[in-house]
């Protein structure tokens, strides 16, 4: 670990409490100046430290930088499961752990960004993903799934983040079917699930597990193509380290489910959340939007529609998206 990593590792395990520079360099076995070099250098990275004369520097308990230490701390004794990778911006980070993966690293392995410079979304869509207010994270699953029941894992992570966004905010979160979370009428945070199909067996080679989260909104607000339709889990930033805190909540949530996808035990959690079922919804997707009330969410994690006509449909997310 390089000398910046050690330090911060100390720090994050210890906010608030002070270590001079001598005992740092003691403890690492460098010298004082690399040791005042990796602090100039962490705090050009965002991080914020409090001085004092004679006691050395404090990582202030609201400093918020996500980190790999910040998160691995956060995520305590569920550490293991993971192989957090952390980068201050990424183009996205569902594309590059998909490349990660066809190289063979291995389930478990995260990644997690500041900004995306080319965020996806569900069709193609674009995710706008602004520097230092959200949580951008990509999870590298191997499940020995069937193809079609990889909807579960999006609903996992539904939930998971839904549990996480109120534990925080102390609000209650809703899931708009079928991978968006939804707080007070907005949404604040998408999932995207991507796949590589083992075409012999007809499962899955890997599945990636990309979740999008506004914590706090932009400077100057989100932009004029998601204005209407996106909110933040907080109104304005909070104090403290929220994002490396949220990131550990939703990996611990959904690692935990994710051990139990065969039978599926969040799923009634996940149909319980939703705010599109007794809604009028507009069937996106296949040419021309069609009007249709939402039934129900069916055990196949399809969307059960009555048309105005009066026909019904189960529709199947790979194709079709709703619009309330
Ligand atoms: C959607 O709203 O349609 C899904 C959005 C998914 C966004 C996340 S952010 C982390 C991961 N990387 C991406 O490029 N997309 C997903």
């Amino acid at each position: 670990m390089r000398v910046k990593e050690e330090i911060i590792k100390i720090f994050e395990n210890s906010r608030g409490e002070y270590f001079s520079g001598e005992e740092l360099a003691s403890r690492l076995h460098v010298s004082r100046s690399a040791v005042w070099k990796a602090v100039r250098q962490l705090e050009a990275d965002g991080y914020q430290f409090d001085a004092a004369s004679g006691r050395g520097y404090c990582l202030r308990p609201d400093s918020d930088v996500l980190s790999k230490q910040g998160i691995e701390k956060a995520l305590g004794e569920s550490v293991s499961a993971f192989d957090v990778k952390v980068y201050r911006t990424i183009t996205s980070t569902n594309t590059v752990l998909k490349e990660m993966a066809a190289n063979g690293v291995g389930e478990g392995t995260v990644l997690v960004a500041s900004e995306q410079t080319a965020g996806r979304g569900r069709m193609n869509r674009r995710f706008v993903s602004p520097s230092g207010t959200g949580l951008y994270l990509s999870i590298l699953l191997r499940p020995k799934l069937h193809a079609d029941e990889a909807l579960f894992i999006t609903t996992a992570a539904a939930v998971a983040v839904a549990q996480t966004v109120e534990e925080v905010s102390g609000r209650h979160a809703g899931v708009k079917w079928v991978n968006d979370v939804f707080l007070n009428g907005k949404k604040i945070c998408g999932i995207l699930t991507e796949a590589s199909l083992d075409m012999e067996s007809g499962g899955l080679e890997y599945a990636v597990c990309g979740i999008g989260v506004n914590v706090f909104p932009p400077d100057g607000g989100f932009p004029d193509e998601i204005k209407d339709i996106a909110g933040a889990v907080f109104d304005v930033r909070p104090s403290g380290d929220i994002r490396n805190r949220m990131a550990a909540g939703i990996l611990k949530r959904f690692m935990a489910y994710y051990r139990s996808l065969p039978e599926h035990p969040f799923f009634e959690e996940y149909k319980r959340r939703s705010v599109t079922v007794g809604e009028r919804v507009t069937v996106l997707g296949r040419g021309e939007p069609r009007s249709a009330v939402a039934l129900a969410i069916d055990g196949e994690c399809r969307l059960v529609v009555r048309y105005d006509d009066g026909s019904e449909e189960a529709l199947n997310s790979g194709e079709i998206s709703v619009r309330k």
